[in-house]
């Protein structure tokens, strides 16, 4: 009896650890489940990742991606499009993550500081969104990059200063450390999910681009040949039609001449 109770309960949080791992994780932690069956969760060689230190080191990553698209000009390694891309990339899948895995349980520590910082995200995909599709010579796209950069600085400033803190309070060490491991494996999910789905889009405008240019090539083909079919090929038979209507015109004057003289 003992065994059976034992095998059941294996067997439901087995179903959750592959819930997690498939996706549901946004479902298991609004059951509130995350951080209690954590502890058990994850004891294999990778079992530790700390949480804050995995988003500050994404934090930090990021600055240095603003800091290099401050510096772009003349005999910069990357353009601002390119510099931009990874930007939207990184940050889109870093909220993603905080709003699946980390928020739910930062909500239990302070539902207050968590709300406000969900809507900062808001915020900040908003400008992501503009500045992904602006051109790099927009006058507008230095401007709206300072504003993002700033925004963006003080959600960490208040992440890492408070939020760090009252979670390091709310929570246990190997509870937090499960929680990390599974915020890396869901940002890890994400950034590949999302470079493969960029990696799929180039390769697709690469294609109409060169069909559209076979197109034109063949369109352009097409009607050189029909305007040579038009067009007469030697000076004899250009002149040809002439002549023939010349005969004609001269016949018929002829004949009407004839007539007149009747
Ligand atoms: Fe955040």
């Amino acid at each position: 009896m003992k065994n059976d109770i034992i095998e059941g309960a294996k067997g439901i949080i087995g179903d959750i650890i592959s819930g997690v791992r498939k996706g549901n994780s946004k479902d298991a932690s609004q059951k509130g489940l995350l951080p209690n069956i954590a502890d058990t969760m994850h004891t294999g060689e990778d079992a530790s990742q700390d949480p804050f230190e995995l988003l500050k080191s994404q934090h930090q990553e990021v600055d240095s991606l603003f800091n290099e698209f401050d510096h772009t000009g003349k005999g910069a390694a990357r353009g601002r499009k390119q510099i931009i891309e990874e930007i939207y990339q990184k940050l889109t899948c870093h909220a993603k993550m905080e709003e699946i895995i980390f928020y739910p349980q930062a909500k239990k520590a302070d539902e207050d500081l968590t709300l406000e910082a969900t809507e900062e995200h808001g915020m900040v995909k908003i400008l992501l969104g503009q500045v992904r599709t602006m051109t790099p010579t927009d006058k507008t796209l230095i401007a709206k990059m300072k504003v993002l950069k700033e925004m963006v600085q003080h959600h960490v400033k208040e992440e890492e200063n408070e939020m760090f803190e009252k979670m390091r309070a709310k929570f246990s060490k190997a509870q937090l450390e499960t929680l990390g491991v599974q915020m890396k494996e869901e940002f890890d999910r994400l950034l590949e999910r999302m470079q493969k789905g960029a990696k799929a889009s180039k390769a697709k405008a690469r294609a109409g681009a060169s069909a559209g240019a076979a197109k034109r090539g063949a369109s352009s083909g097409a009607s050189g040949r029909s305007a040579s079919a038009r067009k007469p090929a030697t000076k004899t038979q250009a002149k040809a039609p002439a002549k023939a209507a010349a005969k004609t015109s001269s016949a018929k004057s002829r004949s009407s001449a004839a007539s007149m003289q009747r």
